[in-house]
């Protein structure tokens, strides 16, 4: 484990301040938190003076399998022996077999893969193909929603990010999440595409109401749009199937994948699409390309997650864990119902919704304190995310729920000390 003085620490971050981001520093500085990250293992992350803490974030989902999973690291291992990035010029062994994998675990008629190596990027990429097939460019998308900060990304999200960076990609539109009757009003014979996260996680995990998208799919067919799933946070098992979308039963034209696909160890994206939308990129082979996009090493890991992801006692664990959180949030609601005022669950995709905007940003301080990594969902931060690794043990779960209490109860006696 890397193990360094106070001082060396401090000069790591005088170093980042002054090369990388020094507007973190000094953000990191006003909020109390003092954490440089070290050796990271399993559900663990590590100052490099040695602090543990249980992630409970996962960068989304990027950490699904936990942090240097032993399974994910030697398929990345034996890649390497014989792999590079490959190139985009040619037919390629690695991205057929893992598109074709993709293709196995995605709904419906899905079948087709764009790779790339950021969701923002094939985000980009599913809205260039939904305005290549349709010919019109109009995008809806929701209110408070994330979907990466890329050119054709960045409009649909909220404007506090894309405010300064004008003129934007335009004939974008926003309507609030989960009311059917907004988007109707919104869609028109200009609209090429509505674009939603399953469940929108930087909104504050949001679940939309059950026949939320059987709608979107009614709407968009009748209008003649794309239906495009941002399934970044939602997929590869984070909501105890293997797509959020699953438990709706509804077929997307498009569907983004990110994250978790990964294995947290090497970058790799993916827009899975419907062979209906096929004919505009058969006949324009050319038109998107991505130089690193599929990376072979990473399509190996990816490989690997998804043998994972179909092993039947991985998501029946997934489940059991959200069960065990599930009845702590009920006790936690019991006796922090003050403060606490809903929790938001789908598998262990979870929130905790608080009582005002201060909240979200204390519990983040409160984790670093109580051994828990936790982020609040910036377009709503009243609310924390608990987003662990999904191999989370029984015992860890146990942890964080004894943590989340003791955090809780900070957040109240600080509330109450400021009012
Ligand atoms: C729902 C969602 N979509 C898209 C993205 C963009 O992914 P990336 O940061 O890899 O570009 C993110 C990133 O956090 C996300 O959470």
């Amino acid at each position: 484990m890397s193990v360094i003085g106070q001082e060396s620490k401090q000069k790591i971050t005088e170093l980042f301040a002054r090369h990388v981001s020094s507007g973190k520093v000094e953000f990191f500085k006003s909020a109390g938190i003092d954490f440089v990250l070290g050796k990271r293992e399993g559900v663990f992350l590590y100052d490099v003076s040695g602090k543990r803490l249980i992630n409970c974030n996962s960068n989304g989902g990027v950490f699904n399998l936990g942090h240097r999973n032993p399974l994910v690291l030697a398929a990345l291992r034996e890649a390497l022996e014989e792999l590079d990035i490959g190139t985009h010029h040619t037919v390629s062994e690695h991205r057929a077999l893992l598109a074709e994998r993709l293709a196995a675990i995605s709904p419906g008629d899905i079948n087709r893969v764009i790779f790339g190596v950021s969701g923002g990027e094939v985000i980009d990429a599913a809205i260039k193909l939904a305005r290549g097939v349709t010919g019109r460019p109009g995008v809806l998308s929701a209110e408070g929603g994330y979907h990466g900060h890329t050119g054709y990304a960045l409009p649909a999200g909220h404007e506090q990010y894309s405010a300064p960076f004008g003129p934007l990609v335009p004939c974008y539109g926003h309507v609030p999440f989960g009311n059917i009757d907004a988007l109707d009003l919104a869609m028109d014979e200009s609209t090429a595409a509505v674009l939603l996260e399953t469940i929108p996680a930087t909104m504050g995990i949001v679940l939309p109401p059950e026949e939320y998208f059987a709608e979107v799919r009614r709407l968009c067919d009748e209008r003649g749009a794309i239906m495009i799933l941002d399934e970044v946070q939602t997929g590869l098992g984070r909501c105890g199937t293997y797509w959020g979308i699953d438990t709706y039963g509804v077929v997307p034209d498009i569907m983004v994948t990110a994250k978790g696909l990964s294995g947290g160890v090497y970058p790799i994206t993916a827009a899975l699409y419907s062979d209906r939308l096929n004919q505009f990129l058969h006949d324009n082979p050319f038109i998107h390309i991505s130089t690193f996009g599929g990376p072979e090493p990473g399509c190996r890991v990816a490989l690997k997650v998804i043998d994972i992801l179909e092993d039947p006692a991985f998501l029946h664990h997934v489940n059991e864990m959200a069960g065990v959180f599930a009845k702590g949030f009920e006790e936690l609601k019991g006796r922090h119902g003050d403060v606490l005022v809903e929790t938001r669950q789908r598998g262990l995709f979870m929130g905790l919704k608080m009582k005002n905007d201060m909240c979200g940003p204390l519990m983040t301080v409160a984790g670093f304190e109580h051994g828990i990594f936790t982020v609040y969902a910036n377009n709503d931060i009243s609310v924390s995310q608990i987003i662990p690794p999904l191999v989370i043990t029984e015992q860890e779960a146990a942890t964080v729920l004894e943590s989340l209490d003791a955090m809780l109860a900070w957040v109240e006696t600080t509330l109450a000390s400021m009012e």
